[in-house]
């Protein structure tokens, strides 16, 4: 593993070392993967204009989300059936982001259950991301476990009325290896995706049980049924963020699902300043993610705005190389990487990683 020295060195050591039917799962975008490559290339045409002779001997990366202090403003996102890329799967990453003392999201549609990762990392903070099913008795069900079982938020995916086309999971009919079940589920529920007729059985799967007809009425219906507080992920308009500040929300994540539902939108990045804007002056944080893979992205995405940037494909390379260790080894790369950004630019802290600090390439290509 000493050879692996960025996220793109774990990204490809994951790629050799999965099953094809994981490694086109996990690394597929929607359809011909315009935004996919945007997520990542969009990061590159901002310049980051860094300031001389600032004392920075000592600074500190630290932030606070939703009322907890994170050590540094970067954390996991919600991944499905992690347990294709390590047996301990969800557990392994849960406890990673603990030892790097931030927020680590689980799947509605996990290989590990909610009290499993409760249970395995006690201290690390859980939230838990949520897909309406029809059925809203199981719905609720999940949510209240979550909170039962000491999760700190609920993460409602609102840009999922179904799945997105991902041509390889089709190619592949893509299955959940047998051995393997969605364990927050008990019976049909947890192993459906399993056997796949034609095409990908998680589009089946999703198609038979998410509610497509969710509107933002549903937004204020789960914030009546729980006292967690509620992010809404998957926005990428200033007027849908205002919706939600209406609704009461607690945070947003400017998210394009890590362009795995309609190709052709904003990489994430683009889309930040529109949600930032659309929110000022009401106190819902605004976090981001997508295409982060290095430390001068979270760099460039705290200046535009977010409080807090999350990392989907980033953690499951890491833990395809080793579970928890490498889970851990990807984070380290990547606090490194923002901690050498912050002092290199002159910040000390990150109220001083200000909008000044990052422009569009264009102001320099005059010439
Ligand atoms: C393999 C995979 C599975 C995902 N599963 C979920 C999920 O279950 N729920 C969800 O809200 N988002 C899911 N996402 C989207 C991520 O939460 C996140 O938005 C995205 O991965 C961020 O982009 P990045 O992978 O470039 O960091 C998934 C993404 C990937 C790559």
């Amino acid at each position: 593993m000493d050879q692996l020295v960025s996220v793109q060195d774990f990204e490809e050591a994951a790629l050799k070392n999965l099953t094809k039917n994981a490694a086109d799962y996990y690394k597929s975008g929607a359809t011909s993967e315009q935004s996919l490559a945007e997520n990542k290339t969009a990061f590159s045409r901002l310049r980051i204009r860094p300031k001389c002779l600032v004392d920075v001997s000592k600074f500190d990366t630290s932030t606070t989300v939703l009322g907890t202090k994170v050590r540094s403003p970067f954390g996991i996102s919600p991944t499905a059936m992690q347990r294709m890329a390590h047996y301990d799967g969800e557990v392994a990453t849960a406890r990673a982001a603990g030892v790097y003392g931030t927020v680590f999201i689980l799947s509605t549609i996990a290989t590990s259950s909610i009290e499993e990762v409760a249970e395995a990392a006690p201290d690390t903070i859980k939230w838990f991301q949520l897909y309406i099913y029809i059925d809203r008795n199981v719905t609720r069900n999940l949510v209240e476990r979550a909170e039962r079982s000491g999760f700190k938020a609920i993460v409602l995916t609102v840009d999922t009325p179904f799945f997105g086309l991902r041509r390889a999971d089709v190619r592949n009919k893509f299955s959940l290896p047998p051995h393997l079940k969605l364990a927050n589920f008990d019976g049909m529920l947890s192993n459906k995706i399993c056997n796949a007729k034609s095409g990908s059985g998680l589009n089946e799967y999703v198609k038979n049980l998410f509610d497509d007809k969710l509107t933002w009425d549903d937004v204020k219906w789960l914030k009546s049924i729980t006292r967690l507080p509620v992010v809404v992920k998957g926005i990428l308009r200033g007027d849908d963020a205002k919706k939600a500040v209406d609704c009461g929300v607690s945070a947003i994540i400017v998210s394009n699902h890590g362009a795995r539902q309609l190709d052709g939108v904003p990489a994430t990045i683009e889309a930040l300043p529109e949600i930032v804007e659309a929110t000022k002056g009401s106190d819902v944080e605004v976090y981001m993610d997508g295409g982060i893979t290095q430390g001068t992205d979270v760099f460039k995405a705290i200046s535009l705005g977010a409080k807090m940037v999350f990392c989907g494909r980033a953690a499951l390379w890491g833990l395809a190389n080793g579970g928890q260790q490498g889970v851990e080894k990807v984070l380290g790369i990547i606090k490194t990487e923002f901690e050498f950004a912050m002092a290199l630019s002159g910040c000390s802290n990150l109220s001083q990683v200000t909008p000044d600090m990052v422009v569009h390439q264009s102001r320099y290509c005059k010439l």
